[in-house]
């Protein structure tokens, strides 16, 4: 065999080993570059007889050419095979179920929190706050409610011991508030008139059934001015009612009621219509009470440092719980505390259908549910 056919063949079986196209290239350059063994061997021609100069011409040219092809055809080789790997690992199966539904709800107090909020919002008020433990001096004194007063029992309130190293005394202790009306009296003492708050909160009492749990919550309203009256509190809490329930046509009763730190005093009822298994409302006979409310006492003036021989206000208190459960139609107050996923998932909301007044509300087509 002559050298070139053993260098053809050597060759060869080097491209067939070669495993990627940088080994190839080498392989390559090492045969048919400028100092190649094949370009080394037409090198030589030169130097030989005319006869064999012609044939041995020819052979070297033959197998350049078929080295030529055979590199050609393993470079192919070699790049289907990199491109089957890369598709491989950027595989996508589309027959995968889509994206997971996004799993967290916002709470319905949550919803409601933000909807009083929005409303009150948009009528100038500001959200105000308090602290969770109060003294006895904001929650019941200064609301008109000294010690011994009858309304202080209906409250049910829990009682913090802050002296643990002395004996408990009822009169020096904490309290968890039992309303948010405390708020009322920590606004006066920080703030001078005009004063428009709303302090939406968690409220504490020891009671447990249906429609009571032991942490709840409530927004109070504070209002206080020269010239605010009665007529305003009515309009206010009118504008309220219809813009929470997304309801045009929403009957009101305002009902004479007894609040120690309110005079006059009255509940809010609004018309609803009550069957076996269903409550609607804005239609139907029947009411159902969802606010306290009335003119600020002057007492509760004074406590909060404001004349109330210059000033006059109005105020308000409801449940937030209580709202979310009458407008999203939820019948037991306790599973709104019990974290169960499943109820969340039912009763929650997407997180990015936020309350506004001018985008929606609830989102959720009013009382459709
Ligand atoms: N604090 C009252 C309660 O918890 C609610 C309330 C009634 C608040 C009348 C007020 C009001 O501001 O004027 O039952």
């Amino acid at each position: 065999m002559s050298d070139i056919e053993n260098i053809k063949q050597e060759i060869e079986q080097k491209i067939a080993g070669a495993e990627d196209i940088k080994t190839l290239e080498d392989i390559r350059v090492a045969a048919l570059g400028k100092k190649g063994q094949v370009t080394e061997v037409l090198k030589t021609l030169g130097s030989l007889p005319m006869e064999e100069r012609i044939a041995l011409g020819k052979k070297v040219n033959t197998v350049k050419a078929e080295l030529e092809q055979c590199l050609a055809a393993k470079k192919a080789d070699l790049e289907k095979k990199l491109l089957d790997e890369k598709l491989k690992q950027e595989v996508v199966d589309v027959t995968l179920p889509c994206r997971p539904e996004t799993q967290g709800r916002i709470h319905p107090v949550s919803k409601v929190y933000e909807e009083i909020v929005a409303i009150f919002a948009q009528m100038g008020f500001d959200v105000a706050e308090g602290p969770d433990i109060e003294d006895q001096f904001h929650n019941f004194n200064a609301l008109n409610m000294p010690p011994n007063h009858p309304a202080r029992q209906m409250q049910d309130t829990f009682y913090i011991n802050n002296q643990p190293d002395k004996e408990f005394d009822m009169d020096a202790a904490y309290v968890v508030r039992t309303h948010t009306s405390g708020v009322q009296i920590r606004t006066m003492e920080k703030k001078r008139p005009p004063i428009r708050i709303i302090a939406p909160g968690r409220t504490y009492r020891s009671d447990y059934d249906a429609t009571h749990t032991p942490m709840f919550h409530q927004f109070e309203g504070l209002v206080i001015d020269k010239h605010t009256t009665l007529a305003d509190l009515k309009g206010c809490l009118y504008d309220f009612m219809k813009a929470f329930f997304e309801v045009d046509e929403l009957p009101i009763r305002f009902r004479p009621s007894y609040f120690p730190f309110t005079e006059p005093s009255a509940e809010v009822d609004i018309g609803c219509l009550k069957t076996k298994t269903d409550l609607i409302i804005g239609a139907g006979t029947d009411w159902l009470e969802v606010l306290g409310c009335g003119m600020v006492h002057p007492n509760v003036l004074r406590a909060g440092g404001i004349d109330p021989d210059e000033y006059q206000g109005f105020a308000f208190g409801a449940g937030i719980d209580r709202l979310a459960m009458l407008k999203y139609g939820i019948p037991d107050l306790r599973t709104f505390f019990e974290s169960d996923i499943r109820w969340i998932k039912h009763y929650g909301f997407l997180p990015l259908d936020f309350s506004s007044m001018t985008s929606g509300l609830s989102n959720n087509g009013g009382l459709a549910r």
